[in-house]
């Protein structure tokens, strides 16, 4: 049904941008490489005859119009901004796996009556402006407008000035709108449909999660002359905390898994005892019931270690969300495509955050999942192989055809 050498040959040609060295991806979100593959993308669109729109947050759309006009769209997609030194399919596979989905569609002849729309959102990743999902999360009310335009990098640019630079401020009027269906194909990221050889994933719903930081206070003061009981040494007590919440994550029985990504200290001096330790937690929980509770344990944990180093902190919440449930109507259906197909599947969750995870709070969502090898992502060794993305994509043709017609 679809053409796995043009599939092939797209995800090739828009994953050179941003390509390394060391076989690492970046593609950080409206960045230069991100304009340039966004723009190859919309080069695709057009020359598909799809509408492109852009919106106000540059989200990316490509519709084909259906001959029902007033039937809620059907859409496909994902991301294609990446993570520091990312792998070559996390989003990339569900925007172009989409498009393909699409043209193979178009070349049959047949007529859609309900339109199809095929999206790229705008920093998924969080990993330039945190949290991540802003460009989903800004179309289905998660964050109002003046807070995503206001996020910043660590450089200090803001998200606004960054999407003007890079000529991809669109218009509020181009908004995703009154959809009936999302489907979003994702590699797994994972190790479990690996481990069990089977190579379709149907997603049933994704793991809550919770980003924040903590900066510990401690005193600047001379290495060289300061007795060690004198200090106040705040990346000691950092570490120390770090240790702690790391062992709180091991010990949990319920999937849980806790990570400390970016560390950085004050004034940031070979020769100087820091003043301020920061550091990020990411936070991903499973269960819907005790996932408050859990957040609270972990909170509390930190607060009595904090006391117990007589040491002060701060915790600044970055984003919090709560763990989501898809549309049965669409896990069903995506079960009887890939038994249509002779695809042995497995239900399960999904432990990453993806755009899914936002446009379930407006519209039927699932997911379908492609093996990772080594269950690696986020990293230069992530790899899936071409047989089992076309399988995925085939699935992905399969739902949306029953979906459009
Ligand atoms: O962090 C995540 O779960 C996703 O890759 N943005
Ligand atoms: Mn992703
Ligand atoms: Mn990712």
């Amino acid at each position: 049904m679809i053409n796995i050498e043009r599939l092939k040959s797209r995800i090739n040609k828009l994953t050179s941008i941003g390509l390394d060295e060391d076989g690492g991806h970046t593609r950080l979100a409206l960045s230069e490489e991100d304009r340039t593959a966004r723009k190859l993308l919309i080069t695709w669109m057009e020359e598909l005859g799809l509408s492109v729109r852009i919106d106000d947050f540059g989200n990316i759309y490509g519709g084909k119009k259906g001959s029902i006009p007033n039937l809620d769209a059907t859409v496909l997609g994902s991301h294609i901004d990446t993570v520091p030194k990312g792998g070559k399919f996390d989003g990339v596979l569900g925007v172009i796996g989409g498009l393909e989905a699409i043209e193979s569609f178009i070349e049959t002849g047949r007529t859609n009556k309900r339109t199809i729309e095929l999206v790229a959102f705008t920093n998924e990743e969080g990993a330039r402006f945190t949290p991540q999902m802003l460009g989903s999360g800004a179309v289905t009310d998660k964050f109002p407008k003046g807070y995503v335009y206001k996020r910043k990098d660590d450089e200090g640019r803001n998200f606004a000035d960054e999407l003007r630079a890079i000529s991809f401020m669109g218009e509020d009027k181009n908004r995703l709108r009154n959809v009936q269906n999302f489907i979003e194909l994702h590699i797994e990221q994972g190790p479990v449909l690996e481990e069990q050889n089977i190579p379709i994933g149907v997603v049933q719903g994704i793991a809550g999660f919770s980003w924040f930081e903590i900066t510990v206070k401690g005193e600047s003061n001379h290495s060289g002359t300061t007795p060690m009981k004198n200090r106040s040494d705040s990346l000691v007590s950092a570490a120390v905390l770090i240790q702690e919440l790391n062992i709180w994550a091991n010990k949990r029985k319920d999937g849980t898994v806790l990570t400390v990504g970016k560390i950085n200290t004050q004034p940031g001096s070979v020769n100087v005892i820091p003043s301020s330790t920061g550091f990020t937690v990411d936070v991903r929980i499973y269960d819907l019931v005790t996932f408050k509770s859990t957040l609270a344990e972990l909170k509390q944990l930190i607060d009595d270690k904090a006391q117990t180093l007589n040491t002060e902190y701060e915790l600044k919440e970055i984003k919090t969300q709560r763990p989501v449930e898809f549309s049965p109507r669409l896990v069903d259906l995506i079960e009887k495509v890939s038994e249509k197909q002779n695809f042995p599947y497995l239900n399960m969750k999904s432990g990453a955050g993806h755009d899914a995870m936002y446009l379930n709070e407006i519209t039927d969502t699932a997911m379908i999942f492609v093996p990772s090898t080594k269950g690696i992502s986020h990293s230069p060794e992530e790899h899936t192989s071409w047989e089992d993305i076309e399988k995925g994509v085939n699935v992905l043709y399969g739902v949306m055809e029953s979906l459009v017609e």
